[in-house]
């Protein structure tokens, strides 16, 4: 591979000292690789997809416009069949033949999974976009099946998950599987910029970071009673923001990728956290999130990082990261997660006139990279596993979250060894079985009470 040169006419020797290793895979894209390095019975590297929402839908697209060799979409599996038909349609109409999934490889309900993973050869990619809360399950059946997997985040949402996520970590890499995690953000080559230069010194020593989400409500985090003749476990996935066990609640599915930049740039991950968090707008709303949440992040070497999480509506808005040196200072994301709009400056106030560094624009999508990067490592046989970086990432989202819900401070090594498993039947559940967490008489569920529940979160 070193001799292999990108379409722009750099090595990729000099991409790795250029961009550092994470990124430099991505120049890539437009490189021709030969076609006999796939080790697959055919060249075609099949996909399927596992939870066909938005996301789903969206990893599909990227792992279908990948250059490195022809790629097919041949399975699709999900709960609900209006989900599956949506996906199916909007893939069907932009990737035309590349999606051949006709009515037997498109499967429904909860054992959907193994089925579509049975219709794939060893080799293939599986694509998990489900709520978390099912990924232990789904990717445990895949390395059984020798599959690669492309994961969506959080991977875990609770101490035991993330045990067994470490566990399975180690048997996929027993069996050479390629597996990504869906934290982008590390394949953005901006951002990579900018961590090569935090480590050639360029801003000293890093003290302290700072993340920030906080917007009108997001995703499914508030959830309305139940209503119509929806089953109680088929209504909780639906909306499964508003639910710790299926997702570690808005505050793990929206903040990791705040966090994990910030933990990136650092080089470490905090070993303990303390936090703050209320319910002070809730209406009518029953799910289990708080509305407000702020963490201090402590490293071994005393740095902070400070996060910001909100959703509330007619409040100020603001979705990014910066870094601050002994030396100087750094935007890492700006305004969501692409462009990054990455920058340096010279002192500790982030005005243009301070300017020292900026990345490059435009800047390449970091959801296709990471799709670039996964299909190179398959095709070129290179090692690839996220799983310990992603798992990483979640229990330390899960420490801050459980901080604020708890109102103790929570070490890295008590999350991990925390007992509270959010959903222990989550490998057996069933359409018209029972769910996870039970609402009350008057259709709310239990919450967080801060120095009330101290050793769970509700
Ligand atoms: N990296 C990112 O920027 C990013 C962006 C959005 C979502 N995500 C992640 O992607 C995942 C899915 O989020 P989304 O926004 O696409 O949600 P979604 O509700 O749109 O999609 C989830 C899909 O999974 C299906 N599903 C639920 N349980 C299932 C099961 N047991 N088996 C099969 N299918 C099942 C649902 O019916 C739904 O179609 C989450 O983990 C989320 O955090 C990541």
């Amino acid at each position: 591979m070193e001799s292999i040169e990108s379409s722009s006419g750099i090595s990729r020797r000099e991409l790795l000292k250029a961009t550092g290793t994470v990124a430099a895979a991505s120049a890539l894209a437009g490189v021709v690789i030969p076609q006999h390095v796939y080790a697959g019975e055919t060249n075609t590297i099949q996909v399927a997809l596992v939870g066909a929402g938005g996301r789903g839908t969206g990893a599909a697209e990227n792992a279908l416009s990948t250059k490195l060799g022809p790629v097919k979409l041949t399975a699709m599996a999900d709960v609900f069949p209006d989900k599956l038909k949506g996906s199916f349609d909007s893939l069907k109409g932009k990737f035309k033949e590349m999606v051949d999934v006709p009515e037997e490889r498109k499967f429904i309900g909860f054992d959907a999974y193994k089925q579509a993973m049975d219709s794939l050869k060893k080799g293939d990619v599986v694509i998990l976009t489900t709520p978390p809360a099912f990924r232990w399950v789904q990717f445990k059946y895949a390395i059984e099946r020798g599959l690669n997997v492309f994961m969506e985040k959080p991977v875990t949402v609770d101490g035991p998950s993330t045990r067994k996520m470490l566990a399975l970590y180690e048997e996929s890499l027993k069996k050479n599987l390629k597996v990504g995690v869906g934290l982008m953000c590390r394949h953005c080559e901006a951002r990579g910029e900018l961590f090569n230069r935090i480590k050639d010194g360029e801003l000293g020593e890093l003290n302290l970071l700072r993340a920030y989400r906080v917007s009108g409500p997001t995703g499914s985090a508030f959830v309305n009673k139940k209503q119509g003749d929806i089953s109680e476990l088929m209504y909780q996935i639906r909306n499964f923001h508003g639910f710790l066990w299926a997702s570690g609640g808005g505050f793990s599915d929206f903040l990791i990728h705040n966090i994990d930049e910030c933990c990136w740039m650092k080089d470490a991950w905090p070993v303990e956290a303390k936090g703050y968090g209320g319910r002070h707008y809730r209406g009518e709303y029953v799910d289990q999130n708080f509305d407000s949440y702020t963490v201090e992040y402590t490293f071994a070497d005393g740095a902070k990082m400070i996060l910001e999480g909100r959703g509330m509506i007619n409040c100020q808005n603001e979705f990014a990261s910066y870094c601050h040196g002994s030396k100087g200072s750094a935007v890492i994301s700006q305004s969501g997660h692409a462009p990054s709009g990455a920058r340096i400056f010279k002192g500790q106030k982030m005005t243009e006139d301070q300017v020292v560094w900026r990345c490059k624009t435009p800047e390449p999508n970091p959801y296709q990279l990471e799709w670039d990067h996964i299909m190179h490592a398959i095709r070129q046989d290179t090692p690839y596993n996220e799983v310990k970086r992603g798992a990483e990432a979640s229990l330390v989202t899960s420490m801050g979250r459980m901080a604020c819900h708890t109102g103790r401070a929570v070490t890295f090594d008590e999350m991990l060894n925390c007992e509270h498993e959010f959903a222990p039947m989550v490998d057996q559940l069933t359409l018209d079985g029972p769910a996870p967490v039970l609402a009350n008489a008057e259709g709310k569920y239990p919450i967080p009470a801060p120095g009330i529940k101290t050793t769970r979160e509700y």
